[in-house]
């Protein structure tokens, strides 16, 4: 089996150790190696690769992107049409996701920002909060990553509410969905999980008149793309207190540049898109399985 891998320098010793430890006899290249060269590969393991991959490699059987968000190789002129595009569907992340979101509804649902600002002043001043299970968590977008911070909200006993456009099966918490049900889903979150993903419908889908259908007092926690949220309406919202906080982990622009308003508000948490770390061995294992799928002939695009 030929392999082409071509992922952040950061990333590749981690893949190229799984790749080798789950499939030691197949002939893994990176993408620097080989560019100059006719070495052809059948599979393709990418994050945000160059275009001129594809240009290049001529014999591949199937595409896999490296992490959830397929965005960055959509943009690609000359990625194929014809060739199975996989994404990594949970691979280790759903876990990662879990603890980040349940950060953002504890730091704001208990008031940590608040007790952080009170011991900037010495100050001992016990606030009362409601319990989170009595405040409903809206998750906008039921793919896997989202599907599974739902489930397992849900079973650790808080109120989940979710969003798709289209319905997903084998949910055990309450869906809405379809864009006739988005302000109605929109009205019941106390806290709202952007989980979507970067694509034309979704762009700034949550928009100022969106972001108004949020209860007086809701947090937004954005974990899926950037482009989803109007920056400016967000910002607008947190200024007026029409909203409570804000935990965004993800941007229109990445990174966050130093002259954007958002590092300046207090009521924003900022971290540099790490929500969900692709887990290289994870991801390798689910790609092997796709592969196998693949070569045993029951192969089909997942996405
Ligand atoms: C990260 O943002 C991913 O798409 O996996």
């Amino acid at each position: 089996m030929r392999i082409i891998l071509s992922s952040p320098l950061t990333d590749q010793g981690l893949y190229l150790e799984a790749l080798h430890k789950f499939c030691p006899y197949a002939d893994i290249r990176l993408w620097n190696d080989v560019k100059e060269s006719d070495w052809q590969a059948e599979y393709a393991l990418v994050w945000k690769p160059e275009n001129q991959l594809f240009l290049h490699q001529k014999e591949l059987k199937a595409i896999f992107n490296l992490g959830a968000g397929i965005d960055a190789l959509e943009k690609l002129p000359d990625l194929p049409g014809d060739i199975p595009l996989y994404k990594l569907r949970d691979a280790g992340m759903g876990q990662w996701m879990l603890e980040y979101v349940m950060y953002g509804l504890v730091h704001f649902g208990r008031h940590f920002d608040h007790y952080r600002h009170h011991q900037q002043r010495q100050s001992w001043h016990p606030e009362y909060t409601h319990s989170l299970q009595q405040r409903r968590i809206g998750i906008l977008g039921l793919g896997p990553l989202g599907a599974f911070v739902g489930q397992q909200l849900s079973q650790l006993g808080y109120s989940v509410i979710g969003w798709s456009r289209s319905e997903k099966e084998g949910l055990s918490f309450e869906q809405l969905n379809g864009y006739e049900h988005l302000d109605g889903f929109l009205s019941r979150c106390h806290f709202l999980v952007n989980l979507l993903p970067a694509k034309e419908e979704t762009y700034h889908l949550l928009n100022e008149q969106r972001l108004m259908r949020l209860p007086r007092g809701a947090v937004v926690i954005s974990v899926g793309r950037g482009s989803v949220l109007d920056e400016h309406a967000l910002l607008v919202q947190l200024q007026t207190r029409h909203l409570r906080g804000a935990l965004l982990d993800v941007f229109e622009h990445e990174p966050l540049s130093k002259e954007h308003p958002f590092w300046k508000q207090d009521n924003i948490v900022i971290t540099p898109h790490m929500a969900a770390p692709t887990q290289h061995e994870e991801a390798v294992r689910q790609i092997l399985g796709d592969i196998l799928d693949i070569e045993l002939g029951s192969g089909h695009n997942l996405i």
